[in-house]
């Protein structure tokens, strides 16, 4: 078995109130997609506002429940995976980076605690001592433990916090991380060096990544293949030169046409 991530035929609705009838929403209508395992990659995944991107992603999290299709993750069915080696395997497998690193700090806990307390969850083994192991997982996204672990969120720019982040994301020693809109919260200048700690991550660490945004920049710099979704569907996917540079749907031309000179990036 080759696929790192197997998405097969998905599809997920959800049950929406409208007055005082129900009404059934499609948010990810039949989307099928496979991440190789042979090499690790960096997947993009784009789309308009609603398009069903971050619903993908929590299908795959397990943050929530499938329609219908499947999900197979190093040949395994995710839904047939038991408690304990969900909790034991999956959830150290696949970890989420969300939009907003503030969101998942406690305004009053120093970094030290939060990171003490993904370490102590996750139950790491095989670890030399807490402090060499933090340092390890900071070092790969450019920060040191020393200069982080006595700082309270507040006292972080946005781009240490999603380092941070990320870096929690890594305690667990994950093969698969899904970045659901990363960088949307940071300047311009700071989502080139939170992207090329992806493309570092994927080459040094051979760690996969989906990595969901509406900056088809950054999309194409950092990412190996995409999927452009519209209303729940995969309307074009491929390598990102071949879908940026030469889109076959009109709504992908749009969404390129939408962002200032694309077409003058260089390799
Ligand atoms: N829990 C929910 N209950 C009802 N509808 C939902 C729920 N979550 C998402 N939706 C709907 O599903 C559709 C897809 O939403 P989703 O959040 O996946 O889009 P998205 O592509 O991530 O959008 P954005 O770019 O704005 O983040 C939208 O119409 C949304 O309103
Ligand atoms: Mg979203």
């Amino acid at each position: 078995m080759n696929n790192l991530l197997d998405v097969k035929n998905l599809y997920k609705y959800f049950s929406i109130r409208n007055g005082f009838k129900n009404e059934i929403l499609r948010a990810v209508h039949n989307v099928s997609f496979q991440i190789n395992n042979d090499q690790p990659s960096i997947l993009a995944i784009a789309g308009e506002s609603g398009s069903g991107k971050s619903t993908v992603a929590k299908l795959i999290l397990g943050l929530e429940k499938i329609s219908s299709g499947s999900i197979h993750f190093k040949g395994r069915d995710i839904n047939q995976i038991p408690k304990k080696e969900k909790r034991n395997w999956l959830l150290r497998e696949i970890q989420p980076v969300f939009q907003d690193p503030f969101s998942s700090f406690s305004p009053l806990k120093k970094i030290e605690s939060y990171l003490l307390e993904t370490y102590r969850n996750f139950n790491i083994a095989d670890a030399d001592s807490y402090d060499i192991y933090i340092n390890d997982v900071l070092s790969k996204v450019g920060l040191t433990f020393n200069e982080v672990k006595s700082r309270y969120p507040n006292e972080l720019s946005g781009g240490q916090a999603q380092r941070i982040a990320v870096a929690r994301a890594l305690i667990s020693k994950p093969s698969l991380i899904i970045a659901d809109e990363p960088v949307s919260m940071l300047d311009a200048s700071l989502r080139i060096s939170i992207v090329n700690m992806f493309i570092k991550l994927k080459q040094e660490n051979k760690i996969s990544i989906i990595y969901i945004t509406h900056d088809l920049t950054t999309a194409y710099y950092s990412a190996d293949n995409i999927i452009i979704m519209k209303k729940g569907e995969i309307v074009e996917t491929g390598s990102v030169d071949n879908v940026l540079r030469d889109p076959q749907h009109e709504y992908t031309q749009n969404l390129i046409a939408s962002i200032p000179k694309i077409s003058d990036i260089t390799l």
